[in-house]
C-alpha cells in the first residue's frame, strides 16, 4: 500500500476486518518487519488519539518514529508556489518535503481544512503534494476532507460489538486462528451470507450532527459515511443512515447513496449505533457558507445527543472520534453510560493504525 486515504485503499474489508483482529490477539509478532525502519509523523494540527495510536503501533512494528510538530520548533512552512516569501514563513514545503523524506521510510501527516478555499480543500492540496514529492509511502492521519484511521477504528469497533457473527462458509475453527488469506477464500459468495459477516438482519448505524460553538471541518462525517457505505455495498450488513439540519448535506463524493434523513428523532428509531459528530457547512448546497456553523448553536441544542433520543433506539451504542465538548454534542449521561464506546473507539486507533503500517511497510 503506497497511500491510505479512502476506504478502497484497504481493499476487501472482511480481510481487512479479520487482519486488525488478527492485530489484537499478537500485536508484537511482526516487529521484523519494521527493524531498521523509521515512520516520520508530521503534524500541522492538535492531536491526542493519532500522534499516541499511530506512535504505538509503528513501536509494535519494531519501528523507529519521529514526530515534528510542524508549529512547534519548525520553520514555518510556505504551501503555495510562486509566492515571494518576505513574510513569517521561512521554508517551502517543496524543499521541505524531500528533505523530511530522506530520514524516514513511511510518512503519516496530519493537516487539516483551512476553510480559506473550498477548492483548495477538497482537492487535498497539502497531502497531495507529500505524496508526489516525498516519494514514500504516505497515509492521512485527518486532512483536509478525510480521516481514514479513525474510520477504520470506528468500524473495528461496530464489529466488535455486534452479535455473534454468521459462521462463514468452510470455516473450521476461529477467525484469529487464520490468515487473512484464508478467510478471504472461504468469504461465502454474494447472496449466501443472509445478514453479513453481522448476526441475522442488517444492523442499523446513524452518523447524527450535533451542535459545536467553533467551526469543525468535515473529514470524520466524510470518512465515516464512506466506509459504513463501502461496508454496506461489501454485504457486511449495515443500514446506514445520516441525519443533520437543512445546509450540512456531505458532499456526495462520500455519501453517494446513502439516506438522509432530516428529522433526527425519526433517524434515531430502532438504531443499533448513534454516531455523533459536529461539522461546519460543507458548501454543498450552500456553496457561499463553507466552512461556517449556519445558526447559532444556541437555537440548535434540540440536536446534543441525550436520553430523549436514545430512547427510541434499539438500545444503540453511543460512538464519537473524540475529542468530545460535553453537553454540546453528548450529555454527560449519555457518554458515560453502559452503552458508550468511546474508549474503546479510541483503543481500536492503536489497531487501526497497526494493520495500515503493517501493509506499507509489507509494500516497501
Ligand atoms: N479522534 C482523533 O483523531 O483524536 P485526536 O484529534 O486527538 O488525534
Amino acid at each position: 500500500m503506497k497511500v491510505f486515504q479512502h476506504v478502497q485503499d484497504l481493499g476487501d474489508l472482511s480481510v481487512a476486518l479479520a487482519e486488525a483482529q488478527e492485530v489484537k490477539r499478537d500485536r508484537y509478532q511482526w516487529q521484523h518487519l519494521g527493524r531498521n525502519k523509521t515512520a516520520l509523523l508530521i503534524f500541522f494540527n492538535n492531536s491526542l488519539r493519532t500522534r499516541l495510536s499511530t506512535q504505538k503501533a509503528a513501536m509494535n512494528l519494531g519501528m523507529n518514529v519521529i514526530v515534528l510538530d510542524v508549529n512547534q520548533g519548525a520553520w514555518k512552512l510556505e504551501t503555495e508556489r510562486g509566492v515571494v516569501m518576505d513574510g513569517d514563513k521561512s521554508e517551502h514545503l517543496l524543499e521541505a518535503i524531500p528533505v523530511m523524506a530522506s530520514y524516514c521510510d513511511l510518512i503519516g501527516v496530519r493537516s487539516f481544512a483551512r476553510f480559506e478555499s473550498r477548492e483548495d480543500d477538497y482537492e487535498e492540496k497539502i497531502l497531495n503534494q507529500f505524496i508526489r514529492y516525498s516519494g514514500r509511502p504516505v497515509f492521512f492521519m485527518e486532512s483536509a476532507t478525510v480521516h481514514p484511521l479513525q474510520a477504520f477504528a470506528d468500524l473495528i469497533t461496530i464489529k466488535e460489538q455486534t452479535p455473534s457473527p454468521l459462521p462463514l462458509k468452510g470455516e473450521s475453527g476461529h477467525l484469529q486462528d487464520q490468515v487473512p488469506s484464508q478467510i478471504h477464500s472461504t468469504l461465502p459468495l454474494e447472496g449466501e451470507r443472509g445478514g453479513g459477516l453481522w448476526s441475522g438482519r442488517p444492523i442499523k448505524v446513524v452518523l447524527t450532527w450535533a451542535p459545536h460553538p467553533r467551526a469543525l471541518p468535515q473529514a470524520v462525517p466524510n470518512s465515516f459515511a464512506e466506509w459504513m457505505l463501502a461496508a454496506s455495498q461489501q454485504g457486511l450488513g449495515i443500514d446506514f443512515v445520516i441525519t443533520h439540519p437543512q445546509g450540512y448535506e456531505l458532499d456526495p463524493q462520500f455519501v453517494q447513496g446513502a439516506r438522509v434523513e432530516y428529522d433526527q428523532m425519526k433517524a434515531f428509531e430502532g438504531a443499533d449505533f448513534i454516531y455523533a459528530k459536529n461539522w461546519s457547512c460543507p458548501g454543498v448546497t450552500r456553496p457561499q457558507d463553507y466552512g461556517k456553523v449556519l445558526d447559532d448553536y444556541h437555537t440548535m441544542m434540540d440536536w446534543c445527543v441525550s436520553a430523549r433520543q436514545m430512547a427510541v433506539t434499539n438500545d444503540a451504542h453511543f460512538m464519537h472520534c473524540l475529542p468530545v465538548r460535553r453537553n454540546m454534542i453528548v450529555t454527560d449521561d449519555v457518554i458515560e453510560g453502559p452503552r458508550s464506546l468511546v474508549i474503546p473507539e479510541a483503543a481500536n486507533r492503536e489497531i487501526s493504525a497497526q494493520v495500515v503500517l503493517k501493509r506499507m511497510l509489507e509494500s516497501l
